[in-house]
């Protein structure tokens, strides 16, 4: 298959999701699988089921009802606050959505009255992050307002940590999140069903603590998808790093000065380089141009073990240092970051190539894992990846 893409391996995110769900059950605790990402793409979303997940997490209303729209009957969680514009889209797609502005409310109330039906809500609380939510003191009000509306149904009460400003969950945190809960209960002599702690930056305490709580749901995306924890990105022991790997195509490969020459001004990004301390001039260094861009992935996103380095990207090239000639035509496989993942998955210019289907050109496998610097042979399943380094650095190894 010619062109840039991503590879998307569909076993191994199964064995993340597997994994996943079984070590969260054993504290008591189910997941929600985030299927942003991917675009609410349906065989992912079969595939995160199958695994074991009790319902599929979404920030777009888009996503959702391509998921719908692909029969996926599961229960669907729209993990942004609803658009007001959106409301009647919302409902119909038999959603739980998350929520924290009582206008937004009464709007989702109104709606699913017209259609006859119930619509379930998640009450957001906002507990350090700064991103959404409630601050503590005004959830009574807002939980009072839901209890109100007969059209909508208090499905959970949920926070979300470590987005915005990276604040991690702790004990203290999720504490005070179980102590809301209770609180809400008592006063309006309630349970509530679901208490939903956090995303993949959850994992570390959920494992750790003492003091799991009332918490009993995450929803999972990242750590799914490419296995790492978000809080360091280091991998998360038992999980594939490389499900989603992204493959480009050699375009140039030649020796070339290490510092650019000429009066210097601002490139295509606005940045403005000293050329005359900008780097250590180490002479001539193959340098070596993939067919990919900032329009395609965030170059500084990309990941491998040593063997290559990202020297510079603009929109269309990526610029390698490799320790020789690389034929053009010869393709180069990363390892993911979130945010690489985004950009690519939202690229019309990269192929998504899910599931088993192999190419037919010889792959330069760019992988952190030990001995596997050939994409011949596949890698085994939950496999301990090493720590990985990202590929913008100086001193490339050799290209094997
Ligand atoms: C509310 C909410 N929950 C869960 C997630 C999933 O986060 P992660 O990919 O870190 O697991 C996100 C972000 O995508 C989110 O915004």
């Amino acid at each position: 298959m010619s062109g840039l893409r991503l590879d998307i391996d569909l076993d191994k995110i199964s064995d993340n999701a597997r994994h996943l769900v079984d070590s969260a059950g054993s504290r008591g605790v189910s997941i929600t699988g985030v299927t942003k990402a991917l675009l609410g793409e349906p065989r992912i979303a079969r595939t995160l089921v199958a695994a074991g997940v009790v319902a599929l997490g979404d920030s777009r209303i888009e996503n959702i009802e391509r998921m719908r729209h692909a029969h996926i009957s599961a229960p669907m969680l729209l993990i942004r606050s609803p658009m007001r514009s959106q409301i009647d889209r919302i409902v119909r797609s038999n959603t739980i959505s998350v929520n924290s502005e009582l206008d937004v409310l009464s709007a989702l109330a109104a709606a699913a009255r017209v259609c006859g039906r119930v619509h379930d809500v998640m009450v957001m609380v906002e507990l350090g992050d700064l991103r959404d939510g409630v601050v503590a003191n005004d959830l009574h009000a807002v939980v009072r307002h839901v209890l109100r509306l007969p059209s909508l149904r208090l499905q959970g009460i949920g926070t979300n940590l470590a987005c915005r400003n990276g604040i991690e969950p702790t004990d203290d945190n999720m504490d005070e999140l179980s102590r809301l809960v209770e609180a809400v209960e008592a006063t309006f002599h309630i349970h509530v069903d679901m208490v939903s702690g956090g995303n993949s930056a959850n994992l570390g305490w959920m494992m750790n603590t003492q003091h799991i709580g009332r918490v009993n749901n995450l929803r999972l995306g990242e750590s799914v998808l490419l296995g790492r924890n978000p809080l360091d990105r280091e991998p998360i022991e038992g999980l594939h790093t490389d499900a989603i790997t992204l493959v480009g195509e050699v375009i140039e490969s030649h020796r070339k000065p290490t510092r650019p020459w000429g009066r210097s001004r601002q490139s295509a990004f606005g940045e403005a380089l000293d050329v005359s301390h900008h780097q250590d001039d180490r002479g001539e260094i193959w340098q070596t141009i993939v067919a990919a861009g900032r329009q395609d992935t965030d170059p500084d996103d990309l990941l491998s073990a040593p063997g290559l380095a990202v020297l510079g990207a603009s929109s269309d090239h990526l610029i390698l240092e490799t320790s020789a000639k690389v034929s053009p035509g010869t393709e180069i496989r990363f390892e993911v970051g979130y945010s690489a993942l985004l950009r690519s998955m939202t690229s019309p210019f990269v192929i998504k190539r899910l599931g088993d289907e192999q190419g037919t050109r010889s792959t330069v496998a760019v992988s952190s894992r030990r001995g596997s610097a050939t994409g011949a042979a596949r890698a085994p399943k939950l496999t301990l990846v090493p720590k990985l380094s990202a590929v913008r650095s100086h001193g490339a190894q050799p290209v094997e």
